[in-house]
């Protein structure tokens, strides 16, 4: 089994103290910080781009996984990489060539993943396997935050798992995510579980129990214990 991360995703912090936001969801037990940048054209919001990742890298230690809803993705690529990027999700969604552009993203030093939304097939990422890095399913349609969980992709993680099978590959989930999908998503075969509204929802001093309680819900239908 693919150890358990749990990643919270910074679109529901406070956008106005992110650099005390990004140490708080750190010291309450983060694996990795999960940054959802937009474009207000691949989806109908807008976040942040490069200077802000970079603005956020000295106030942790964590990786960053650098999930971009962004069309095209391939002319920022780089930008992202030097901001301190540690993963770059591209969408299979989002361009023609989506084998050159996880290509690219390894040539940067970076880890290669590929995302689908809800009403992309899992066969759209069975011929860039070889150059992937992770597998992301998204559980809501992208965009926002708070949405609720899409049960359809319990049934997809596991298509993944089946596919990827044997190979180092990552499952990362996203979206609806709470210590209740948290189970259902870890027990199809998810290990990299992403959760805005779940973590950041009782400000700061509510992090830490937050994290624990999706991390617990997982672990138990993965036979581990805390
Ligand atoms: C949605 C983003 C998610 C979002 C998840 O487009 O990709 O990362 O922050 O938020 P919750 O966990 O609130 O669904
Ligand atoms: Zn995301």
């Amino acid at each position: 089994m693919r150890p358990l991360q749990i990643l919270p995703s910074i679109l529901t912090a406070d956008f106005a103290s992110l650099s005390a936001e990004v140490r708080a969801v750190t010291e309450a037990g983060a694996d990795v910080l999960h940054l959802d940048v937009m474009d207000g054209h691949f989806v109908p919001n807008i976040t942040f781009g490069p200077p802000i990742v970079a603005a956020m890298r000295p106030h942790t230690d964590r990786p960053f996984d650098v999930h971009l809803m962004i069309a095209p993705a391939d002319p920022y690529l780089e930008a992202f990489a030097e901001a301190g990027a540690n993963s770059i999700i591209v969408h299979a969604e989002a361009g023609p060539h989506l084998h050159r552009s996880l290509q690219a993203i390894r040539k940067l030093g970076v880890a290669a993943g590929v995302a689908i939304n809800p009403a992309t097939p899992v066969a759209a990422v069975a011929h860039v396997l070889d150059v992937a890095d992770l597998v992301l399913v998204m559980s809501v349609n992208p965009g926002f935050g708070g949405q609720s969980f899409l049960p359809d992709a319990v049934e997809k993680i596991r298509a993944v798992r089946d596919l990827v099978r044997g190979r180092d590959i990552d499952i990362e989930v996203d979206g609806g995510i709470d210590p209740h999908t948290a189970g259902l998503v870890a027990a199809a075969g998810a290990n990299r579980l992403v959760a805005g509204s779940a973590v950041f929802r009782d400000g700061p001093g509510g992090y830490a129990a937050n994290i624990a309680a999706i991390r617990q819900a997982a672990m138990a239908v993965r036979g581990e214990v805390a």
